[in-house]
C-alpha cells in the first residue's frame, strides 16, 4: 500500500510515520508537508535513508502540488492542520486556510485520484467543553459546538469531510482525538511547555485556576487507532479515540512532571485565562473499542514519566525548537498576561 500522510513533520504525523514504517514492512509513505514552524524534518531522522519512505515539501492549498504528489496512492492520512489554540486567538486567517480550504483541496485531490480511504484526523475540541463534575464524554453523536478559532476551522473541515461522502461517494473516516502528548511535541502546548521551562529554570504559565480538564492520550496508541480505523473502520463512520486518564486538572499535570524532576512548585506562576477557555474535555471511546478493538495501553503516569525522560534526554532537539521564531510567538503569547 501506498500511503499518503499530510503533516508528517509535526508531532503526531512524525510519530505515525515512525510506527508505520516500522508495523507494515511492505507499504511505502509520502509524506507531504509545508514544513511552517511547526514542521521538523529532525522527528524524521529515524526514516529519512528508509526506501519505503519519501519527504515532499508541499502546501495542501497548492491544488497543483497536492495533486502531483497524491498521484498513485491508496490511503490519505490527513494530520496537516494549524493546531495550537493560542495562536488562533492571536490571528485565525491561517486556520481557515489551512485547516478549511486545505482539507478542501486535498479531498478534490483524493476524489480524483480515486483513493480507497481518505482519513482525517480531528479533535474533541469540535464539540466545545463539558463541566467540571460531570461524568459527561463527547460521543460520535455529540453535537458540534466549537468556541474558539481553531476548532471552529476544524469543525468545518469535518463537515467537508462528512459532505464529500454523501455527495460524491468519497470513502473517508473520521477520527475525534483528545489531547495527544509524547516525543516531538512542539513546547507551545502545555505538556512541552512545562518540562522545558522547568528544564530552563524559567516559571510554567497555568491559565486562570489550573483547574482545567483534558483526556491524555499517549501519542503510540493514537497511531494504533488510526491504524485500527483503516483495517477495521466503516467508511462515512466517525470514532472518537480517547486516552486512559480519569479527570486531572492542568494544575496537577504540571505538579506531576515538576516532581518527576525534582523541581520546586514556586515555579507555577498563575495568569491571566485563555478566551473562550474549554473548562473539561472527556472522550468516551466505546464504539472505538467495540467496533475496532481499541484499547489506549499507555497510561498516563507512566508515559508521562517516559515523556519527560525523553525531553530531557533531547535537549538540542527542543533547544533549537525554542530558538528563533518560538522567542517572539512566547513573547507576545505570555509578556503582560
Ligand atoms: P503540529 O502542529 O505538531 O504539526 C502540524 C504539521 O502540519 C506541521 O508539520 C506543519 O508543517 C504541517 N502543516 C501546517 N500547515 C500546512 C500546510 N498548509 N500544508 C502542508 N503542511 C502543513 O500538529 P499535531 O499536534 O501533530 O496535530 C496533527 C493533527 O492532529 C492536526 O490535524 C490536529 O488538529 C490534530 N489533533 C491534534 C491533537 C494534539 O493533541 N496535538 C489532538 C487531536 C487532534
Ligand atoms: O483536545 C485536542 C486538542 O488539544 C488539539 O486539537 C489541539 O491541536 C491541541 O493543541 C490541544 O489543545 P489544548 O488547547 O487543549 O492544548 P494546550 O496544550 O494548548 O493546553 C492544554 C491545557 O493547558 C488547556 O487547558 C490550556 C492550558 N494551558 C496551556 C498553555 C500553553 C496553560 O494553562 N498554560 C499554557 O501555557
Amino acid at each position: 500500500m501506498k500511503i499518503f500522510v499530510t503533516g508528517g513533520a509535526g508531532f503526531i504525523g512524525s510519530n505515525f510515520i515512525h510506527y508505520w514504517l516500522r508495523e507494515h514492512a511492505r507499504d511505502e509513505v509520502v509524506n507531504f508537508d509545508a514544513l511552517t514552524y511547526a514542521g521538523n524534518l529532525e522527528n524524521l531522522r529515524g526514516a529519512e535513508g528508509n526506501k519505503r519512505y519519501r519527504f515532499i515539501k508541499g502546501d495542501i492549498t497548492d491544488a497543483a502540488a497536492v495533486a502531483r504528489a497524491m498521484a498513485g496512492s491508496d490511503t490519505v492520512v490527513h494530520f496537516a492542520a494549524e493546531t495550537h489554540v493560542d495562536r488562533s486567538i492571536l490571528g485565525p486567517t491561517v486556520f481557515v486556510q489551512t485547516n478549511v480550504v486545505g482539507t478542501q483541496v486535498l479531498l478534490d485531490a483524493a476524489l480524483a485520484a480515486k483513493v480507497q480511504r481518505f482519513h482525517h484526523i480531528s479533535t474533541d475540541e469540535v464539540f466545545g467543553q463539558l463541566m467540571l463534575g460531570t461524568n459527561e464524554a463527547f460521543r460520535e453523536d455529540t453535537p458540534y459546538r466549537p468556541r474558539n478559532p481553531y476548532s471552529a476551522t476544524k469543525a468545518a473541515a469535518d463537515h467537508l469531510v462528512r459532505a464529500y461522502h454523501t455527495t460524491y461517494g468519497l470513502p473517508v473516516t473520521v477520527s475525534n482525538t483528545a489531547n495527544n502528548f509524547g516525543p516531538y511535541m512542539f513546547p507551545e502546548k502545555l505538556i512541552p511547555l512545562a518540562i522545558t521551562n522547568l528544564l530552563e529554570g524559567k516559571p510554567v504559565p497555568i491559565y486562570g485556576d489550573g483547574k482545567y480538564v483534558r483526556d491524555w492520550l499517549y501519542v503510540d496508541d493514537h497511531c494504533r487507532a488510526i491504524d485500527l480505523i483503516l483495517e477495521k473502520g466503516k467508511t462515512g463512520e466517525t470514532y472518537c479515540i480517547g486516552g486512559l486518564t480519569q479527570d486531572v486538572s492542568n494544575l496537577e499535570v504540571v505538579k506531576k512532571i515538576i516532581a518527576l524532576l525534582g523541581a520546586n512548585e514556586s515555579a507555577i506562576q498563575f495568569v491571566k485565562d485563555r478566551p473562550a477557555h474549554d473548562r473539561r474535555y472527556a472522550i468516551d471511546w466505546s464504539k472505538a473499542e467495540r467496533e475496532l478493538g481499541y484499547q489506549p495501553a499507555h497510561s498516563f503516569d507512566e508515559w508521562l514519566g517516559k515523556t519527560v525522560a525523553w525531553y530531557q534526554k533531547n535537549t538540542a532537539w527542543w533547544q533549537r525548537v525554542k530558538s528563533g521564531e518560538y522567542r517572539d510567538y512566547y513573547r507576545r503569547q505570555y509578556e503582560n498576561r
